[in-house]
């Protein structure tokens, strides 16, 4: 597969516009495009899903669908502006399988393979930001900056060291599994009092 070189720069316009001809593996062939991460370059407090969504696809931008709609309320039920967030995905094109004989697009969770062919972008968004409290959605983003062993159920919630950089992480669910989870309630409350922790550690 021809590979795209990702351009050695921090300039997010650059970067959000080079993508678009991202060839690093397949999942171009199918998504509309490729969304790129939005919010304030200097932002202290930078989140990280999973893949954009159906809607996301379709209107390129990150966190519009109804994993978005949920962020959004626990953003504000955990003190968090919105508009202060730097939001990106670790996987930048949409994975999906079309539904039999309907026209719905089901989301596929990226291969470790479609994880770390997309790595390049993120780490640039990563020192294009520079934040000093990272937040990881679910175990796709875990896997592409932690890597593939860190297991998010078992350190959601806590501040932990962050290699190499001068900052934190904090590890989390999806939205989406919350807006999956048997006990919503419980789990939605789990999702905020993790948020609040990330805004806690901010300086
Ligand atoms: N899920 C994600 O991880 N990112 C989006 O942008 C939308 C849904």
């Amino acid at each position: 597969m021809a590979t795209v070189t990702v351009p050695e720069t921090t300039a997010l316009s650059k970067l959000r516009e080079a993508v678009q001809h991202c060839r690093n593996c397949d999942l171009y062939k199918d998504a509309d495009r490729a969304v790129f991460g939005e919010g304030p370059k200097k932002s202290p407090l930078m989140m990280v899903g999973e893949t954009p969504g159906d809607q996301e696809d379709k209107k390129g931008h990150v966190f519009v669908g109804p994993a978005g709609r949920l962020l959004d309320e626990a953003l504000i039920d955990a003190g968090i502006d919105r508009a202060g967030v730097y939001l990106t995905n670790a996987v930048k094109h949409f994975k999906f399988t079309r539904e039999e004989r309907g026209k719905r697009r089901l989301h596929k969770t990226p291969s470790r393979s479609e994880i770390v062919a997309c790595q390049t972008w993120l780490e640039r968004e990563l020192a294009a930001v520079k934040p000093a409290v990272l937040v990881l959605l679910g175990a796709v983003a875990a896997s592409s900056v932690m890597g593939p062993s860190f297991r998010v159920t078992q350190q959601r919630g806590e501040v932990l060291d962050w290699p190499d950089h001068d900052g934190v992480i904090v590890a989390t669910v999806h939205p989406s599994a919350v807006l999956r989870a048997d006990d919503r309630e419980a789990a939605y409350a789990e999702f905020v009092a993790d948020l609040r922790v990330a805004a806690r550690a901010l300086p």
